[in-house]
């Protein structure tokens, strides 16, 4: 297996299906080991520099906890708050930065932007690159999403995922949760059904990625416009809202095509679809009500809150491989 030490995590995609089963191997020890109360102080004294141009609960939280537990630092930033506000060059900010501190992870989900700042940011750090979520790729979410199905059934069982879009016409969001998820779980053996009204595709590009990984791994990658074929026999479904930012750029048109689709909310009648033993999950934050109803997402399918603290977990091990804590 190739070090992962200095590694850039701006994708799973440009990570080996082996080094990626490193991570989560770690993840599941180090999770045993603060269920126990062992420390496990592998990055003493280093720091992690966490930049959000967009805001967040999980990603921040984990992320600056996971470095305390790690024995190391980690320094919250927003544009606003640095001279990046004044014009400061991202090349100039990232060069010094990574010239402080052991990372850099970065939050930017601007439609065609987050990822671009994301790259440029990689070609002047001296420091690995860590993707808080951009407006392609999330990776970190879909790692942990990995780990909690893992936890949830037995090894060798072949599976369902349906990834489903969901009508939450309040913001929005990006494409990168659900273009992870079809981008990384194919590969681990997953099958995937993503389903979404057609001014919701996902980027072409990451659509026939998905469909490569598939095909490479003997695994189904489907696409329906049918919201029930994500549910019908899933083990796993995510249902969540995204923007139809593929076919407009528009806030207002955006949210009215968000608007005309009422009925793609995740309920009961749709979780009766699913395997008994099914699992719902949610990335965080869920629209209730609009996404998903309490009826579900308190329900004795979901797993959202085991799903949140694997972001903990999964990234603890990340920050470990890349920042040197383990070889
Ligand atoms: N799932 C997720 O990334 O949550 P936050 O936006 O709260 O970080």
């Amino acid at each position: 297996m190739k070090s992962m030490r200095n590694k850039d995590f701006i994708t799973t995609q440009e990570w080996d299906k082996d080094q990626l089963e490193a991570l989560l191997d770690l993840a599941v020890s180090l999770k045993a080991e603060r269920r126990a109360g062992t420390l496990h102080p592998l990055l003493l004294f280093k720091t992690l520099y966490m930049l959000f141009f967009f805001s967040s609960t999980r990603t921040r939280n984990s992320f600056e906890t996971g470095m305390t537990q790690l024995g190391g630092h980690a320094v919250f930033l927003t544009p606003d708050k640095m001279q990046l506000s004044h014009g400061e060059s991202i090349k100039d900010t990232v060069r010094v930065l990574s010239s402080y501190g052991d990372a850099v992870a970065v939050r930017q989900c601007d439609y065609s932007v987050g990822n671009k700042v994301l790259r440029e940011m990689s070609q002047y750090s001296s420091a690995p690159i860590i993707n808080m979520q951009c407006d392609v790729y999330h990776p970190c979410q879909a790692l942990a999403d990995l780990m909690t199905i893992r936890e949830n059934f037995e090894p060798g069982r072949r599976l369902k995922l349906g990834v489903a879009w969901t009508s939450a016409p309040n913001y929005v969001r990006p494409l990168s949760v659900p273009q992870s998820l079809i981008l990384l779980m194919p590969r681990f053996g997953i099958d995937v059904t993503l389903a979404y009204p057609a001014e919701f595709r996902l980027q072409p590009e990451i659509e026939e990625q998905a469909a490569r990984n598939a095909a490479a791994a003997g695994t189904d990658f489907y696409i329906s416009h049918r919201f029930e074929e994500a549910f019908e026999n899933a083990d796993v479904v995510i249902p969540k809202s995204w923007g139809p930012l593929f076919f407009t750029q528009d806030e207002k048109k955006s949210l009215s095509l968000i608007d005309r689709y009422p009925s793609w909310v995740c309920d009961e009648k749709r979780m009766a679809l699913t395997k008994d033993d099914s699992l719902y999950m949610h990335p965080l934050p869920a629209d209730r009500g609009r996404e998903v109803t309490d009826a579900v997402i308190d329900g004795p399918h979901s797993v959202i809150y085991q799903q949140a603290e694997n972001r903990l977990h999964v990234q603890k091990a990340l920050l470990a491989h890349i920042m040197g804590g383990v070889e």
